[in-house]
């Protein structure tokens, strides 16, 4: 349909302060967080509510008109942006705002979709309890965004991916009808579980529009160190007796490698180094306790540490004294992708084999690069305890300039690593997800039949493929008439 009717009836449908359609105005949402990706569309639609979001997806569905949700923006695997096709509708949530509940006897708050994660964290906080979800992007990302990915973060160890954390959901379909699965109950067998189907469907089957959350009781004390060791092996084994030993209070077990490390103080704002000469390999661990203080947490963390430390296993190590020495440590963590971006062309993974394997997993990637990929650097960080690593190879943005066919060498590069996850019983996607950039590799990984299924499941919810098209699914194989079968 042509774009000017779609503007006009998308003007109809929530009134002119909620659309844009001024190429100026569109830009900031047709291309990604990372500048990786790129889109058009007729307009960019702000529903303020769950009604309007209903009859936007009602007249979109019934003039066959594409409708891209779009959260923060944040997808680091072009989920977030819409196709080339310049004539669907990109529905961003950010009106959608409301922090609609927040019940501390229940450990439970309601929220509407586009809630910014860190303001749905603060509103925990102010009720002293948390929402544990935590990741480099949670000043921008959107509650919509984080559990239409299942996303993952620097906390799974203790208190799971999103899905963990997801109690009810408010969902419009592809139709325009709205399923009210809105509920804060911790059981309820009644039928199939709705809400898992929509947590991590990536935008493809309906418009997450309201979230009920599971709260979590506020830790008293905290004790946050980052340990220095000569080798990813060292690194895993002490991860491992770190989680033996503080079982129910180890919240995060992240891996550093010296190259990430050093360009995330060479880039990232506030950046400052810990240790008088970087170690090959950092682990940053933190621990969260329901009682005590944090001298005493961490105490028993260096106490934990010291048969190590005393072994040369543990080359250094960095306890943090402060809550700002604490925030330093996770600012260098958490700015990893904003300074990886001002350091070259980083072809990132986000693979996941078990997290005894990793030591296999890198020496087979290391050798991988260093045959096939010698102008990269291996960069790498990850959720070490989640088994979850971002494999990055690194090249100077001369070099990659210079490299004729980009998303060949991308491509032949991905697969490799991926078929080494693979043969480890490992993934491809941890906890990116989808999006539009790793379709092809549906095919190559997953099982037929498992796509089959989420085929069907997607036919039955959104026959028209309404709803984001183009991302997590392979496109179907035509089905053969019942005449032509036989
Ligand atoms: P968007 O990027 O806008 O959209 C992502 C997908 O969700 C799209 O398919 C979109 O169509 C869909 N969508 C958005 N809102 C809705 C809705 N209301 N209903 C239905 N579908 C919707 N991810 C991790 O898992 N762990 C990390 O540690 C992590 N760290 C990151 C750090 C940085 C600096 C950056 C830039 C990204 C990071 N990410 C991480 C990736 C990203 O932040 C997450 O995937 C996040 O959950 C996306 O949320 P968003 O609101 O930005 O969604
Ligand atoms: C992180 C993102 C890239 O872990 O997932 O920083
Ligand atoms: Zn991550």
């Amino acid at each position: 349909m042509n774009s000017t009717l779609i503007v006009e009836a998308m003007h109809e449908l929530v009134g002119a302060t909620g659309v844009l359609d001024s190429a100026p105005d569109m830009a900031p949402h047709l291309i990604d967080w990372r500048k990786r990706h790129t889109g058009r569309a007729a307009c960019v639609v702000l529903p303020r509510d769950t009604a309007q979001v209903s009859k936007v997806l009602a007249w979109c569905n019934a003039h066959d008109v594409k409708v891209f949700p779009q959260g923060g923006n944040t997808s680091v695997c072009g989920g977030s942006v819409p196709d080339a096709s310049g004539n669907s509708i990109l529905l961003h949530l950010a009106k959608m705002n409301r922090i609609v509940e927040v019940n501390a006897d229940n450990n439970s708050m309601t929220v509407e979709a586009g809630c910014i994660l860190a303001d749905i964290q603060q509103a925990a906080l102010d009720a002293d309890r948390i929402f544990p979800l935590t990741l480099g992007a949670e000043g921008s990302c959107q509650i919509g965004g984080n559990i239409a990915t299942n996303a993952g973060g620097t906390n799974v160890l203790r208190f799971g991916n999103t899905r963990d954390l997801v109690l009810g959901l408010e969902v419009v379909l592809a139709d325009g009808r709205v399923w009210n699965g809105i509920r804060t109950l911790r059981k309820n067998n009644s039928g199939y579980d709705l809400k898992n189907l929509f947590v991590g469907s990536e935008g493809t089957l309906g418009v997450v529009t309201q979230a009920s959350l599971k709260l979590y009781p506020r830790p008293r004390a905290t004790a946050t160190a980052m340990i220095g060791v000569d080798t990813v092996h060292a690194a895993v084994q002490e991860g491992l007796k770190l989680q033996a030993a503080f079982p129910g209070e180890l919240v995060g077990l992240e891996l550093i490698s010296r190259s990430e490390f050093e360009i995330s103080l060479r880039h990232a704002a506030k950046g400052r180094n810990p240790f008088d000469a970087t170690p090959e390999w950092m682990v940053l661990v933190e621990l969260a306790a329901s009682s005590g203080d944090d001298e005493a947490i961490a105490t028993r963390l260096t106490d934990a540490l010291a048969p190590s430390f005393e072994a040369g296993v543990i080359v250094d190590a960095v306890v943090a004294a402060s809550a700002q020495q604490r925030a330093d440590l996770w600012h260098i963590r958490h700015h990893v992708t904003e300074a990886n971006g001002r350091e070259g062309m980083g072809l990132t993974h986000d693979i996941a084999v078990p997290t005894y394997r990793i030591p296999d997993f890198m020496d087979a990637a290391n050798q991988t690069l260093a045959e096939h990929y010698p102008a990269a650097t291996q960069v790498v960080v990850g959720h070490m305890g989640d088994g979850n690593l971002h494999y990055i190879a690194m090249f100077s943005h001369e070099y990659w300039a210079s490299v004729e066919d980009k998303a060949g060498t991308q491509l032949a590069l991905s697969h490799r690593l991926y078929d080494i996850a693979a043969g480890m019983g490992g993934t491809f996607s941890a906890e990116h997800g989808i999006g539009s950039l790793h379709v092809p590799e549906m095919s190559l990984y997953k099982d037929a039949n498992e796509i089959a299924l989420m085929q069907q499941m997607k036919q039955l919810l959104d026959p028209n493929d309404t709803m984001n098209p183009g991302r997590v699914l392979p496109a179907r194989a035509p089905v053969a008439s019942a005449s032509a079968a036989h």
